[in-house]
């Protein structure tokens, strides 16, 4: 049987990777995709959702998200990373499509109600419209398959600030909701996705094998891959949002631990992810009645790369 997943997203450069390569997996039913502001706006990540699923050939419902984050003013967003259209300004042109009326959070909120224990939830950028749905109604805590997002870093350095990864810093409030609400949720962040480095040769395989959607996603890298090239001088890009989907296919690729997380939402260290790891006791408030997660800290970026190589380049 396929999964059934909703992409929660900010395309952006390696959120266009992940959504290819959940669309290119057959084990995979890509619900729809929901846009959050983050890289670029949420009416432009919307926007650009609807290219993707152009490219993959496939039209599923793409609804729009929060404009911005739940309790302070909006961080610009991080178009020297993605750039200003989130696809590396290559000029792509913009694909035809209906974007949903529903708000991310009352399609999410419909889609799980509709296949209790069935949807998995997979947020690529801040955790807003995920923390806005569980607003709206509680429920679907005990009625999703599993939460797997890409957000965070507990002993690695993050990449916003010496402490914060970018989906978290862009909105704490929401992501200390997240985290603190009974669902089983799984955190892929920084700590298993900067042991992941995507080479650039990788990318050139990739199209060679698959001239438009592997072409796409190489012209978008190549800004990405500079700005990688220029701050932390790697040949290549970390495996950030598609790590997520190599999780949902093949949880083995990677090595857990339970704790329990919380979020700063004020001060220097605003962003940071801080995990109580199971079976540890503090003589501190904050973490007790918090639920346990499961935190990616090992994985298999040989295997990881190369299931992700295979997906995007095989035949279909
Ligand atoms: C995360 O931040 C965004 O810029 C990327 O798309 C990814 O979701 C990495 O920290
Ligand atoms: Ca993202």
């Amino acid at each position: 049987m396929t999964q059934r997943i909703i992409i929660d997203t900010d395309p952006g450069i390696d959120d266009a990777m992940a959504i290819l390569f959940a669309f290119r997996s057959p084990e995979l039913e890509v619900m729809g995709l929901t846009s959050i502001f983050g890289n670029v706006s949420a009416e432009l990540g919307a926007r650009n959702a609807l290219t993707l699923c152009q490219l993959a050939g496939t039209q599923v419902t793409v609804a729009q998200g929060a404009t911005a984050p739940l309790g302070m003013p909006p961080r610009p967003h991080s178009d020297y990373v993605h750039g200003t259209d989130g696809f590396g300004n290559i000029d792509w042109p913009q694909a035809e499509g209906v974007i949903d009326p529903r708000s991310a959070a009352e399609y999410i909120v419909e889609s799980v109600n509709a296949y209790p224990g069935e949807v998995t939830l997979i947020p690529l950028g801040p955790l807003t419209n995920l923390a806005l749905a569980l607003d709206l109604d509680p429920s679907i805590a005990s009625k999703v398959k599993e939460v797997v997002l890409m957000g965070g870093a507990v002993h690695e350095t993050g990449n916003v600030s010496p402490v914060a990864e970018a989906n978290i810093i862009n909105d704490p409030h929401a992501a200390d909701r997240v985290f603190g609400a009974d669902w089983p949720v799984t955190m892929i962040g920084l700590d298993v996705t900067h042991q992941v480095l995507l080479k650039t040769a990788v990318m050139e395989r990739i199209e060679a094998a698959n001239p438009v959607q592997g072409g796409f996603l190489n012209q978008a890298a190549q800004h990405y891959f500079d700005f990688y090239r220029g701050a932390l001088g790697v040949d290549g890009c970390y495996f950030h949002d598609a790590a997520t989907i190599a999780y949902v296919l093949d949880p083995s690729l990677f090595g857990c631990r339970h704790g329990r997380i919380r979020v700063a939402t004020e001060g220097l260290a605003l962003g940071q992810t801080m995990m109580a790891p199971e079976g540890r006791e503090f003589p501190t408030d904050g973490w007790a009645d918090r639920p346990l997660i499961k935190v990616a800290f090992e994985v298999d970026d040989v295997r990881v790369l190369r299931l992700f190589e295979q997906r995007l380049s095989e035949a279909l």
